[in-house]
């Protein structure tokens, strides 16, 4: 790990400033109409366009390209348990509170077997997100959507409140693999919820890959929706308590080439004096 990223860790805020935020609220369809959606049904398909302009008013969508590039580094996932090959990943914790964004010291990724039958049960190290995507400002824009859009949606006012009061926001860049005879399983786990409170899964790219269909359903187990995220940036945003979540497996179109599909999955957990809720 570089000085720099060392130094980073320990503790530089992602500052985000209040002008941004107010930037970002101000008025827009998409976040309107997502908060709508998620607090009618639990969930909404944010559209390309959508994300395109909710990029575009942080001034984040000219750092698009730099932030899909970021994808092509990522490291292997060690800890799978079907001993696939498959999955490609990297990690980071990060605090968001009214002053900003805290990026939190390297930690394991913890799920218990509850949420992750494959998977859970043991703390998983992944690499660190790197420093060009942790401070691309497409990352920083659907950060902030996610945080402002949840916030509004749990309705206690966090940012305006004590201070103390925050979202520990986990962050994932995903590369689902595919070859000629193998396929790729975006959510080994099958249809599952995360444990933490929301949920935003945005599309990065997609080559070579057919199905991968994004799949939701009641706690019961009653399906809510299904659609395939086809285009880059289309979104999904989840609330964790009443919906579940998976993908399809994902194939390659031309058996000759590989394929991939990528991701960014925030999830966001209340958290209150250093408690989550
Ligand atoms: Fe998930």
């Amino acid at each position: 790990m570089s000085d720099e990223t060392l130094a980073f860790f320990r503790k530089q805020a992602l500052s985000i400033s209040d002008a941004d935020q107010d930037a970002f609220i101000g008025g827009l369809e998409t976040a309107s109409r997502a908060l709508d959606e998620l607090k009618a049904s639990g969930w909404s398909h944010v559209p390309a366009c959508g994300m395109r302009d909710i990029l575009q008013d942080a001034d984040a969508l000219e750092a698009w390209d730099d932030f899909v590039g970021t994808w092509d580094h990522l490291s292997e996932d060690l800890f799978m348990a079907d001993g696939g090959r498959y999955r490609q990943r990297s990690y980071a914790v990060i605090r968001r509170d009214r002053q900003g964004h805290e990026l939190l010291p390297p930690q394991p990724h913890y799920q218990s077997k509850v949420y992750n039958r494959a998977n859970g049960g043991v703390d998983r190290w992944f690499e660190p997100i790197s420093m060009a995507a942790l401070n691309n400002p497409a990352f920083r824009a659907s950060l902030e959507f996610g945080a402002t859009l949840f916030d509004r949606m749990i309705g206690f006012g966090q940012m305006a409140g004590s201070g103390d009061e925050a979202f520990i926001v986990e962050a994932h860049q995903f590369r689902i693999l595919a070859e000629s005879g193998v396929h790729g399983q975006p959510t080994p786990e099958g249809m599952h919820r995360d444990g933490v409170d929301f949920v935003l899964v945005m599309l990065i790219n997609r080559r070579n890959v057919s199905e991968g269909e994004t799949r939701l359903a009641r706690p019961d187990g009653q399906m809510l929706g299904s659609f395939t995220l086809c285009e880059p940036m289309e979104t999904v945003v989840l609330d964790d308590h009443r919906v579940l979540h998976g993908v399809t497996p994902i194939h390659t179109e031309d058996p000759a080439l590989s394929g991939a599909r990528d991701v960014l999955v925030l999830t966001y957990r209340r958290d209150i004096g250093g408690k989550a809720l």
